[in-house]
């Protein structure tokens, strides 16, 4: 493992869309890439940290040096996020579904003339809420993402108490911006000390400032 701030700390990053399973050939996803949380274990890696990678089915090249685990749904993420814990700090970049279909058929559904499908929904499990609600064994440092079209700051605010979770990244998504989908992004830091906000930077900028800033949170390097 690299030498760094990061050394001796295990970090848990959620990266990358869910797929949501209809029937065992067709699936309800979102457009997410998964670049940022991509950029964020790559550089949470360089400052020497220990990387669990849970990533739902992304185009972003997988970052080298991290444990890769490898996610279709919500619910697995779930299940793969809490199995990858204890965890000095967890960063909730993915864009999970917040729905799946109720009742997933387990056989293709037939085209039938005339008859359209209904598909019922469920809510999925809310993952960064879930952890940083734990009881016991939560990471001394969960970190969510807010994408927000207005009042980023008063939404993400508010989502911030709703979750509890210590810090959140929020971004503005508004069309205007042009940063979904795009390599910049603009966030404003929110935490217990009120908000930051970031200058317009590359996602990979982002990753490296939030990193660093992670590092300091967590202090001096943990013991072998
Ligand atoms: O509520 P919203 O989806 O806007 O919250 C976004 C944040 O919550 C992100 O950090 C995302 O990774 C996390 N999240 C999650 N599980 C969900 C929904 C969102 O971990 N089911």
């Amino acid at each position: 493992l690299a030498d760094g701030p990061l050394r001796g700390r295990r970090v848990v990053v959620t990266s990358g869309p869910t797929h949501e399973p209809i029937d065992p050939v067709r699936y309800i996803a979102n457009r997410s890439s998964g670049a940022q949380g991509t950029a964020i274990a790559s550089a949470l890696r360089d400052l020497g940290a220990e990387v669990v990678f849970v990533t739902g089915p992304a185009d972003a090249a997988r970052p080298a040096g991290v444990e890769v685990i490898e996610v279709e749904s919500a619910v697995e993420m779930r299940a793969a996020v809490l199995g990858a814990l204890p965890a000095d700090a967890a960063v909730f970049a993915a864009a999970v579904a917040d729905w799946r279909v109720a009742t997933a058929s387990d056989s293709k559904i037939k085209k039938q003339a005339g008859r359209l499908p209904v598909l019922e929904f469920t809510e999925n499990p809310d993952i960064l809420a879930e952890v940083s609600q734990l009881p016991e064994g939560r990471p001394g440092l969960v970190v969510g993402f807010a994408a927000e079209t207005d009042d980023v700051v008063a939404h993400a605010t508010a989502k911030r108490l709703r979750k509890g979770c210590d810090w959140i990244l929020a971004n503005d998504v508004s069309p205007a911006t042009g940063i979904m989908g795009g390599s910049e992004n603009a966030v404003v830091l929110i935490s217990d000390d009120g908000s930051e906000a970031w200058p317009r930077m590359g996602k990979r900028a982002v990753a490296e400032r939030l990193a660093q800033r992670i590092a300091a949170a967590l202090g001096a390097p943990a013991a072998e």
